[in-house]
């Protein structure tokens, strides 16, 4: 099975082809991403409309690209995916639209994929990991822990109530002056900074449930800053490096609840898998590494070109949908907001009748001026 996927729900227009065979990994055929990050820098953040202008520019040429770099035609094709939501709107219209076109003249079926299952899904791309397992999905829109149980059957067990993991990065770097995304710079700084000198929050530690929480950990740092400024290069690396050491140790305890809580609900998973912007940091993959070691759980960390945004794992949650005769009519909606419990499968979903708590639900768009 062939599968197209579009991707443009953030600041990334990307396509990709990716071929699903009946059993085991797939096979990416070609994976096109272009990252808009130059656009949007002078702001400190993704800026909405820019992000929708740059998506219609660039997508066609980008989906032309994909295919020829996979030497199909779109006869050759399965199916269509897109990311039909969560995110920016104007984007995923974009996506969504250009990818209802290219069904409707192929005469091809549509699958508009929730860019969170899209992630959720990645590692039996890459892996062939069988369900159940556990996600963690940390990006700059979203930190969630999620059973992931089958294609549309999913449990989210925690969530960030407040800012999600990459947007605090990209936040304290502005703060300290430091370039976006600001994810990389810290790490960058933090590396020879002292992850002691300064005595930040670790919100959530040790509570039950698997929830996290960022803002109050970001105050902090820039109340510390605030203190000592003006800061030198050594003040600012070692704010870096103080609070990176909490979200670390934040992550563990966070990982260690929702693995609990897994357990309880489903017994062992068969992974802990990491996806998101934020699972490229090194502290943070070697705490994943040391959780899973003490849990006895297998850790799949697809490679990072994966974990951050990209059209393979589109068109790869396409094609799962696909193979299960999950697909989607002319009409499907894009959606901004779109919580993984909302996502259905074959069955009808164990999460149906969840009431959406809305803490922290799915996407926090992030805006220049936020
Ligand atoms: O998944 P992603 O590429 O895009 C979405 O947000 O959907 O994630 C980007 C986020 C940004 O907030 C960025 O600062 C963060 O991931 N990030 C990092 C690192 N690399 C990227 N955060 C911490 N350390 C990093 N090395
Ligand atoms: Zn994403």
């Amino acid at each position: 099975m062939v599968v197209l996927g579009i991707e443009t729900t953030c600041d990334e227009t990307a396509a990709a082809v990716v071929e699903r065979p009946a059993q085991g990994r797939g096979r990416i055929l070609s994976n096109i991403v272009l990252s808009q990050i130059d656009e949007h820098a002078a702001f400190g953040g993704v800026v909405p409309e820019i992000a929708a202008r740059a998506h219609v520019e660039a997508l066609d040429l980008i989906i032309a690209k994909a295919m020829a770099e996979a030497g199909r035609s779109f006869a050759h094709l399965d199916g269509v995916a897109a990311a039909a939501g969560p995110g920016l709107i104007g984007g995923v219209i974009v996506g969504l639209t250009t990818a209802k076109a290219i069904a409707l003249v192929s005469e091809k079926p549509l699958v508009a994929v929730n860019h969170l299952e899209a992630h959720a899904l990645t590692a039996r791309l890459t892996d062939a990991t069988p369900f159940p397992y556990c996600l963690f999905l940390a990006s700059g829109g979203h930190t969630q822990i999620v059973a992931v149980l089958g294609v549309g059957d999913y449990e989210r067990l925690g969530t960030t109530v407040d800012d999600a993991i990459g947007e605090a990065f990209d936040k304290i770097a502005k703060l300290l002056g430091l370039a976006y995304p600001g994810g990389p710079q810290v790490e960058r700084e933090a590396l020879a900074g002292d992850g002691a000198r300064f005595a930040l929050p670790r919100p959530m530690l040790g509570r039950q449930h698997a929830d996290f929480s960022l803002s109050g950990l970001k105050t902090a740092l820039r109340l510390e800053a605030e203190k000592i400024a003006p800061l030198s290069e050594g003040d600012v690396r070692d704010l870096c490096a103080s609070f990176q050491q909490s979200v670390v140790e934040v992550v563990a305890d966070r990982l260690r609840a929702g693995l609990k809580m897994f357990r309880e609900r489903y017994g062992k998973p068969n992974a802990l898998v990491a996806a998101g912007g934020v699972a490229a940091n090194q502290a943070i993959r070697k705490v994943l590494h040391q959780v899973a070691f003490e849990t006895g759980t297998v850790l799949v960390v697809p490679p990072a070109t994966l974990c951050t945004d990209n059209g393979a794992m589109i068109a790869w949650a396409g094609a799962e949908r696909l193979a299960l005769g999950l697909t989607d009519t002319l009409d499907a909606a894009a959606h901004a907001r779109w919580s993984l419990h909302d996502v259905t499968g074959l069955a009808p979903s164990r999460n149906a009748e969840a009431p959406e708590t809305n803490a922290g639900s799915v996407t926090e768009s992030r805006m220049a001026d936020d």
